[in-house]
């Protein structure tokens, strides 16, 4: 028998409550996670990545928020089901999440060393002294210079990475065995970026820590990632191994994303636009969200959500016409590995 996945997420639909009535943000998203496995999740603004993962992490603020179907598992274990102290319990501790906004998630009015301190404290009830010796030792370990002296610096008095890393120490200080990672290195120069993400493959291998990579930059995916889930207007449109989804992308969502790409010591800059925009939330289009930017759409695809079928062992897609490429969905050559 197999073991349960680390992470396994299904059917996960999340609704907001708005002025026009409840939306979809995220709707019926299934994936697993293994224990030292890299996921990629891409997709354009908008798409549902910060949601999923906040919805994974119970973070939502409900209402509006609320997980309207599905089924979430940590280790086996039904996070919806579980009362709200064992689930905070888990939050910081075996998982662990860097935070798209560092400004918005570290406290301005506390010092760096008083947040990790604290987290540690939450959670393995150690002495303080212990606490604060682990509290250096991890931002040593994400990079950070004469960390002891950091410990006393308050979040305005960093650089943009030395407070991401900061992010990144804080959800590793309780060695997570879930790691997600939302746009953990977006807006940092891209020698800060690429060190950031070894650091974070490091401990992966170290620790065999599943990590959820969520990133607007196809360059990242096709270094880190082992798989990738490509989201569009909340729904997975395509979820393969890395290779697959470079060597031979499905959905046309894919193809125009790989054929926009920036590599890491390009750009590193966000996805170049595919023509057209994403769906407004709660437009209630029947059919297929990427219909009315698709050269492959037809009227079938618009009168039903395309299902999800297997094109190959791990490789799914959610499209009807998946094996029909169409002259000018142009892709650019594979980005180099
Ligand atoms: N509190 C909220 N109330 C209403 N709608 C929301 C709320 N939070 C997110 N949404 C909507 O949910 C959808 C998905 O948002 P999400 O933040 O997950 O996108 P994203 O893929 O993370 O985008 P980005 O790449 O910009 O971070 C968006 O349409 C967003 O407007
Ligand atoms: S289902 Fe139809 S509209 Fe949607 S991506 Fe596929 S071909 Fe395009
Ligand atoms: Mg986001």
């Amino acid at each position: 028998m197999t073991a349960a996945p680390l992470l396994q997420v299904e059917g996960l639909t999340t609704l907001f409550r708005t002025g026009r009535g409840e939306v979809a943000a995220v709707e019926d998203v299934s994936f697993a996670l293994a224990a030292g496995e890299v996921l990629g999740i891409v997709g354009e603004s908008g798409s549902g990545k910060s949601v999923t993962a906040l919805s994974v992490m119970g973070l939502l603020p409900e209402p509006p928020a609320r997980i309207g179907a599905g089924r979430i598992r940590f280790e086996g274990r039904d996070l919806l089901a579980m009362p709200a102290r064992e689930r905070r319990a888990l939050r910081g501790a075996a998982m662990g999440m860097v935070f798209q906004e560092p400004m918005t998630s570290l406290n301005p009015v506390f010092t760096v060393g008083d947040q990790i301190v604290e987290t540690i404290r939450t959670h393995d009830r150690l002495p303080l002294s212990a606490a604060r010796d682990r509290a250096v030792a991890t931002l040593a370990r994400v990079g950070i210079p004469s960390p002891a002296r950091r410990m006393q610096d308050y979040p305005h008095q960093l650089s943009g990475g030395m407070r991401q890393r900061v992010m990144i120490a804080i959800a590793l200080a309780c060695a997570p065995r879930l790691l997600l990672a939302d746009e953990p290195t977006t807006a940092l120069d891209v020698t800060i970026q690429a060190q950031l993400l070894d650091l974070m493959r490091d401990l992966q291998t170290e620790r065999g820590m599943g990590i959820v990579l969520i990133t607007h930059n196809m360059g990242v995916i096709a270094e880190f990632a082992d798989r990738v889930l490509v989201m569009y207007a909340g729904r997975v449109a395509e979820e393969a191994p890395v290779e697959a989804l470079f060597d031979a992308p499905r959905h046309p969502y894919t193809v125009g994303l790989i054929g926009a790409t920036p590599t890491l010591e390009g750009t590193g800059g966000a996805l170049v636009t595919i023509p057209g925009t994403l769906p407004r939330l709660g437009d209630g289009l029947p059919g297929c969200g990427f219909a009315p930017r698709c050269l492959r759409a037809t009227a079938a695809c618009r009168a039903a959500p395309p299902p999800m079928v297997e094109v190959a062992p791990g490789h799914r897609v959610a499209c009807l016409h998946w094996d029909r490429p169409t002259p000018g969905e142009a892709r650019a050559p594979r980005v180099p590995a």
